[in-house]
């Protein structure tokens, strides 16, 4: 690693990122959260961090990088800590981080390579279970629809209607059946508009700055190894998920969400509702671009009506056009965007869990 790296490392800085994610990893993933606390006390053990671009040296790329050599086949003892890893033993938290402090002092310039290359990457299957309710009501009213994925990943929840659906309500289970090996499980609160059969998607398209193919091993590699092992049905589902798309991959290609925003709306057929979804993508936009592809969607909508299927934080996204009583709020909202007749028409707005376990329409928002 080169000195100026070492020079970026700031021990006080890491330990505090470190104690943040085993508070936020506490629940769900516990292995993750007992690896943190010991860099917390001892900050140098992720002095390998500095290899990765100042905006990415965080702790989940770190753990990442780990997951990555571990599923790669590297035979470390480290890896009987990892539900993801066949044939694990079950050793106890007690050697966790002495396997842990071995593994980073041994496999330090693999890792490096690493985090000096790949930024974190996801794509949660999950989410097309409440992102196809909306999909599915938008095409009832409007028609057969062209959907858009706008940083789509590996275009997985462009194939939202190949997955198995279920979603539980106070009436009794909806399902939509589908490839059985991606069940998408869902606990819904509140009304919801809860298709039987797959909604009618005509065209599909995925843009990606950084876009994962489930065709190449490498991209697939990297995506399983940023789910966090503890959490081990996202894992096994990614994986089947990726299976199936790689039989007939979704068209997914390189873009940008605000840069070719209104060239790959212009390329959905004429006769098609174009239906775009984003969902945790326009976090990553800072607010004076949010405010530009909002201001796209606008002149798109003066031509022609489309429709827009969000799952973002209103917290982080302060430049889309939330309702009043929405805006600002640090949760996950599904929000249906509508230009109809020139501009914008009603919104409505519902909460979700960030991966698509449960939605709660019940203080849903309509404008
Ligand atoms: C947290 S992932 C979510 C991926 C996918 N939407 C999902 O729900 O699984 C965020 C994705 O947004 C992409 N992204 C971020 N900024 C982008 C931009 N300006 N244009 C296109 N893609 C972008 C990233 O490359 C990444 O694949």
């Amino acid at each position: 690693m080169a000195d100026h790296h070492d020079d970026a490392f700031d021990p006080a800085a890491t330990s505090a990122a470190f104690r943040g994610f085993a508070a936020t990893a506490r629940q769900t993933a516990p292995l993750y959260a007992h690896l943190s606390l010991a860099v917390a006390r001892d900050p140098k053990l992720a002095a390998l961090l500095a290899a990765a671009p100042s905006t990415q040296r965080n702790p989940v790329l770190l753990f990442a990088a780990i997951h990555a050599l571990l599923l790669r086949g590297d035979d470390h003892p480290l890896g009987r800590h990892y539900a993801t890893l066949p044939d694990r033993g079950a050793p106890g938290r007690n050697t966790a981080v002495r396997d842990f402090t071995d593994f980073l002092a041994t496999r330090r310039d693999d890792l490096a390579e690493i985090v000096a290359d790949r930024s974190m990457q996801t794509n949660e299957v999950g989410r097309s279970a409440v992102l196809l309710p909306p999909v599915a009501a938008t095409a009832e009213r409007e028609g057969p629809v062209g959907l858009l994925d706008l940083g789509t990943s590996a275009g997985l929840n462009l194939l939202m209607d190949r997955w198995s659906h279920h979603w539980s309500t106070r009436a009794g289970e909806v399902v939509l059946a589908g490839e059985p090996g991606v069940q998408v499980t869902c606990d819904v609160t509140g009304p919801a508009w809860l298709p039987a059969e797959p909604p009618p998607v005509a065209w599909r398209l995925g843009i990606d700055r950084s876009p994962a193919h489930v065709d190449d091993p490498d991209d697939v590699a990297w995506l399983l190894a940023c789910v966090w092992p503890d959490e081990l049905e996202r894992f096994e589902r990614l994986r089947a998920a990726v299976e199936v798309a790689r039989e007939d991959p979704p068209p997914v290609r390189r873009g940008d969400v605000v840069t070719d925003l209104v060239e790959v709306v212009a390329e959905v057929p004429d006769d098609l509702h174009p239906v775009a979804t984003t969902s945790w993508v326009l976090n990553y936009l800072p607010v004076a671009r949010q405010d530009t592809f909002v201001d796209l969607l606008d002149q798109v909508g003066r031509e022609r009506d489309h429709t827009l299927v969000a799952l973002e934080s209103p917290h982080r996204t302060p430049g889309l056009p939330w309702p009043p009583g929405v805006a600002g709020l640090d949760v996950t909202v599904l929000a249906t965007f509508r230009w109809r007749g020139g501009g914008r028409a009603e919104t409505t707005t519902a909460t979700a869990h960030p991966h698509g376990w449960w939605l709660d329409t019940t203080r849903q928002r309509r404008i």
